[in-house]
């Protein structure tokens, strides 16, 4: 027996090891574990294939349009000429009064990091309705972007489609259509998927009968971590820093050596390459066809077969290729967007996820609480 200090009436037991045979039994990570049954989205790791809401990946991105997939995960079924249009007016209309809001949330916008600002401007949304909060998180996404570069906010205009009002509202330029249609492209690619760690999020606060915002604002904490939506950013100052192909193998061998990860690879759920990083790619070769380039998508396609090859000699036994965030950096950076605002952006997409996953807990869920395996002192 160990004496509390101080208190020699109070005694707790030595430390055990009791439990460390059961130690086995906690999924480290829940990997595995099924937690919801959705209709949402299916992630298929072995073969690299991505369904949402019923169609693949690669049958939407490119095809249809942000407003589409946000009424493809609301309805179940992809809209109308007419539904749409009335999405597009519904968002944009929001859009403007998120911008009244501006005043009220500059605060939060001009601290230094924009996923930081982004969360504290999202947490002052006072609403229930998933239209008002998407458009709140592109409104404040993009205010952030100008006035991290010293400039003011562009005001929105309600008569575009979300896609090209961001970009209209972080470049301060009428976009054109490349650059929309890939900018579409990309944020109906990250929409939704599966039972990631931010979507988790939002089920658990949704799961315990707490409001959406509540839900959001706490996805928008899990996905500025590097290990999720984090990476675009440091990929593109990755290929910054490799700068020509052939420096590429050396480069990331000495990155590994030094005991960090290589960005925009590996996945806990895919074996093989992430089936978003090939329509990424297919995306920004679609720019580079309408004369839209930063020539980085060549350097950035011999960075990733070079990292494939040297994670294949350090890890033999775990498949490590591109993941979405490897063309995400490339596809941003060639439509205009700076890379600080990558995740941000990312978060502008997956609120249509997060919303719908909501929407779903609410409708079929239960409180998510999970148990532990308590290793700590027993007192007698
Ligand atoms: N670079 C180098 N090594 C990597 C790696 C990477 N990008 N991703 C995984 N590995 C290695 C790990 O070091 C580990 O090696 P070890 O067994 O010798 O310790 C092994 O592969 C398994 O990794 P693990 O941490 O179990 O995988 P995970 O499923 O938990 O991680 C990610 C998945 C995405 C977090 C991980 O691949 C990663 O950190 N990637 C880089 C960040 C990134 O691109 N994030 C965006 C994800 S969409």
């Amino acid at each position: 027996m160990l004496e509390v200090e101080g208190d020699p009436n109070v005694a707790v037991m030595e430390p055990t090891t009791a439990h460390v045979e059961s130690r086995a039994s906690v999924k480290e990570g829940l990997e595995g574990v099924v937690v919801a049954a959705t209709r949402l989205s299916d992630v298929d790791g072995e073969r690299g294939r991505l369904i949402v809401a019923g169609h693949d990946v690669e049958a939407l991105a490119g095809r249809i349009t942000f407003e589409d997939v946000v009424a493809l995960l609301d309805t179940g079924h992809l809209p109308g000429a007419a539904e749409r249009a009335t999405l597009v007016g519904a968002l944009g209309r929001a859009r403007v009064r998120a911008a009244e809001r501006l005043a009220d949330v500059l605060p939060a916008l001009a601290r230094a990091d924009a996923m930081d600002a982004l969360r504290g401007a999202t947490a002052q949304l006072a609403t229930d309705d998933p239209i008002e909060v998407l458009a709140g998180v592109s409104v404040f996404a993009a205010a952030w972007a100008r006035v991290a570069a010293g400039k003011a906010p562009v005001a929105p205009d309600p008569q575009l489609s979300q896609a090209a009002d961001y970009l209209r509202m972080v470049t301060g330029e009428a976009p054109d259509a490349a650059r929309t249609a890939a900018l579409d492209a990309y944020l109906v690619t990250v929409a939704d998927h599966g039972m990631n760690a931010s979507t988790f999020t939002a089920r658990v606060v949704a799961s315990t009968g707490s409001d959406l915002v509540s839900s959001v604002v706490a996805a928008l904490g899990a996905l500025k971590g590097p290990l999720h939506g984090g990476a675009p950013g440091p990929v593109l100052a990755m290929l910054d820093a490799i700068g020509a192909p052939d420096r590429a193998p050396a480069w990331l061998e000495a990155e590994l050596a030094s005991g960090r990860r290589i960005m925009g690879m590996g996945h806990r759920i895919y074996r093989v390459r992430d089936p978003r990083a090939a329509v990424l790619e297919k995306a920004t070769l679609a720019l580079e066809a309408a004369g839209i380039t930063t020539g980085r998508l060549a350097l950035a396609r011999a960075v990733e077969r070079a990292a494939e090859g040297v994670l294949r000699v350090r890890h033999p036994n775990r498949p490590l290729h591109a993941n979405v965030e490897f063309y995400t950096a490339v596809l941003l950076d060639t439509v205009g967007l700076p890379r600080e605002l990558f995740t941000a952006t990312f978060a502008v997409g997956r609120t249509a996820g997060w919303c719908a996953h909501v929407a779903e807990q609410r409708k079929n869920g239960r409180l998510i609480r999970p148990a532990s395996l308590y290793v700590g002192e027993v007192p007698a």
